[in-house]
């Protein structure tokens, strides 16, 4: 597969950064989670790939105030969701159990999934994973990466990814601090399928140059 940039927009972002973002949606290296109340406008430009944020724990439909199902975040045009992401983990306490029923449901719902995982990833890739799904991906985010600025070295990062495929087989990205200055150090790592971009994905020119660096592999 291509490197892939997922961009993670967490909770920010609107239908301006949406409208800037424009024909950068039809890149087929990027995949862009936006907060769910955008992925229907996000979605309409048929070459998009939007990914979800989080889905229900909950099946489909039913009496669950507030909640999204993986259903609906399909019909809304989505093909991919983030799970497991460590500030639910952290700031939502969702547990692994949590966790294993959302990504049963979003393959339930045809949607891929793109599972993440921290320096404790043995535990927390559920057994079924191991030897299951195609439609998972593995991002490996350790925590003391996300929103520092300081990153593993590409070495650190390549014997983790190792370990990872040979649990899964399933394609890994890196998330953790990248932006256009450190990308190409983990995108010409063999074992990286991609990366997880948050805080930088929401700078126009970083997205830009990011994704030329990511075709032209410079
Ligand atoms: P960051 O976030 O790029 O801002 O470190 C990455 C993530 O949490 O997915």
């Amino acid at each position: 597969m291509n490197k892939k940039l997922v961009a993670n927009w967490k909770m920010n972002g609107t239908l301006d950064l949406l409208r800037e973002y424009g024909p950068l949606l039809h890149d087929q290296n990027l995949i862009v989670a936006t907060p769910s109340i955008l992925i229907q406008a996000a979605a309409s430009s048929q070459q998009a790939q939007i990914a979800a944020q989080d889905c229900s724990m909950f099946k489909r439909f039913g009496a669950f105030t507030g909640e999204v199902s993986a259903q609906m975040l399909k019909q809304a045009g989505a093909k991919f969701v983030i799970l497991g992401h460590s500030e639910r983990r952290r700031l939502l306490l969702e547990t692994s159990e949590v966790i294993r029923l959302k990504i049963e449901n979003a393959l339930e719902a045809a949607l891929k999934v793109i599972h993440c995982v921290s320096e404790d990833f043995e535990s927390q890739i559920s057994e079924e994973l191991k030897t299951n799904s195609d439609s998972v991906w593995i991002a490996y985010e350790p925590l003391s990466a996300i929103g520092t600025g300081k990153t593993p070295s590409p070495e650190e990062i390549q014997q983790v990814a190792k370990r990872i495929k040979a649990l899964t087989q399933r394609p890994v990205l890196y998330g953790g601090s990248v932006s256009s200055k450190n990308l190409m150090s983990f995108c010409c790592l063999e074992e990286i399928d991609g990366v997880l971009v948050g805080g930088a994905s929401l700078k126009l020119s970083e997205i830009e140059t990011m994704l030329l660096q990511i075709r032209e592999g410079i």
